[in-house]
């Protein structure tokens, strides 16, 4: 057998760097959102079915496709994971290959991952005769919307004898060519908040015969905020948004109610409920006080994301090797939520980024914007550092 080196993974690999980028393109000019995502499966296995390389589509809820190549030896089972859904953001790069699906785009470098996932897989075909053990590759659809694509797989099993589970994300923070990474927890958990706020609309000049909804919401608002400041420890990263306050009068109607939508983000489950349960309390008493009625409504999302400590830190040195030390990174963790989440609550995970800024014009256009770009320089890097990753950890557990 061959040994595996750096050099001969980068060789193998850019044989596919124009492939990676023609392949990319098409992902990116054809966004489907969250468990909508037809053609993009039926594209990706097309792909893996040209190359030959074997593959079950219609996983977990729908539209998820696992690849598995085998080496030529006995071995463990070691996962990449990429996520294919796109955002409903109108794209405005002016990218010949910008969006051809009105109003949807990938934003968030999906499409870097499915293809970077696909050319990793197809390296990997090519070399089998130089490896022992699996690599199963989860193309995973829906990771932008709760209750989340990883949901699904794990529950048909696809995480069953695989001994861990690697997944990139774009990160415009980092110049192309680097990678970064977070021992432990690294991302939040996520719950969408809706309430309802319910007076009794009215003429705007008598509110004393009306019960406003208005008032009462943005003393809500402002109310929950406390749980943030005077709720939790000090030391608990935590946040609250409401992004979303509907009251549909005009400047002189009062309406019948108003509408909240917002984001809680912790780092803590124990505290995740605790805060919970205080967002309806709070809630209902703030409306209770001032004669409202308040209805709150709870989607539970994502968990906080815990990369496993032993994995990520053989990456990281992985990593080292492989794009030297210079493009290493240690990310700070970050508010961000992520549905890898739940499979690092199954097996040990690592999630890491890779850089995709231009080099002179770091950082880059932020995620889920309108001007999201990418440098493709960075495909290359994607798909050959999953590739150099699966191998050495199934090397190591050969040896072991
Ligand atoms: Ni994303």
């Amino acid at each position: 057998m061959e040994s595996i080196t750096p050099r001969n993974i980068r060789d193998t690999a850019s044989r596919y760097t124009e492939d990676t980028i023609r392949i990319r393109r098409h992902l990116h000019a054809n966004p489907e959102l969250s468990f909508q995502e037809k053609e993009t499966a039926e594209y990706i296995s097309s792909l893996l079915h040209d190359w030959g390389i074997p593959h079950r589509t219609g996983e977990g809820d729908g539209h998820g496709i696992v690849a598995e190549i085998s080496g030529t030896g006995q071995g463990p089972t070691v996962a990449l994971r990429a996520d294919m859904d796109a955002l409903p953001i109108r794209e405005e790069t002016g990218l010949e290959y910008a969006s051809r699906n009105p109003g949807v785009m990938h934003a968030c470098g999906h499409d870097f991952h499915t293809a970077s996932l696909l050319s990793a897989a197809r390296v990997l075909k090519d070399i089998s005769g130089q490896f022992s053990g699996t690599v199963r590759c989860l193309f995973q659809p829906a990771e932008e919307k709760i209750p989340g694509g990883a949901v699904g797989m794990i529950r048909h099993g696809v995480l069953d004898g695989v001994s861990c589970i690697i997944g990139q994300h774009v990160n415009p923070e980092l110049p192309a060519g680097t990678a970064g990474f977070r021992e432990g927890l690294f991302m939040a958990s996520v719950d969408d908040v809706f309430l309802t706020v319910k007076g009794r609309g009215g003429h705007g000049a008598k509110p004393h015969q009306n019960l406003d909804p208005v008032v009462t919401a943005a003393q809500i608002v402002v109310a929950l905020q406390q749980i943030v400041s005077r709720n939790a420890d000090p030391l608990q990263a935590t946040v609250l948004s409401f992004g979303r306050f509907i009251a549909d009068g005009a400047t002189n109607i009062i309406p019948d109610q108003a509408l909240l939508s917002g984001t809680f983000r912790a780092m803590n489950e124990e505290w995740r409920d605790l805060a919970l349960t205080r967002i309806r309390e709070i809630s209902d008493g703030v409306a209770r006080a001032l004669g409202a009625d308040c209805t709150v409504e709870i989607r539970r999302g994502y968990p906080a994301l815990e990369n496993d400590p032993g994995l990520t830190e053989r990456l990281r040195s992985d990593a080292h090797r492989f794009l030297g030390a210079d493009a290493v990174r240690t990310l700070p963790p970050a508010m961000w939520a992520e549905d890898f989440a739940y499979y690092c609550r199954e097996i040990p995970g690592c999630f890491y980024n890779i850089g995709v800024a231009e080099p002179n014009r770091c950082p880059g256009a932020a995620v889920h914007t309108s001007g999201f770009r990418i440098d493709e320089s960075a495909l290359g890097t994607g798909y050959a550092l999953m590739v150099w990753f699966a191998l050495q950890e199934l090397t190591r557990a050969s040896q072991n």
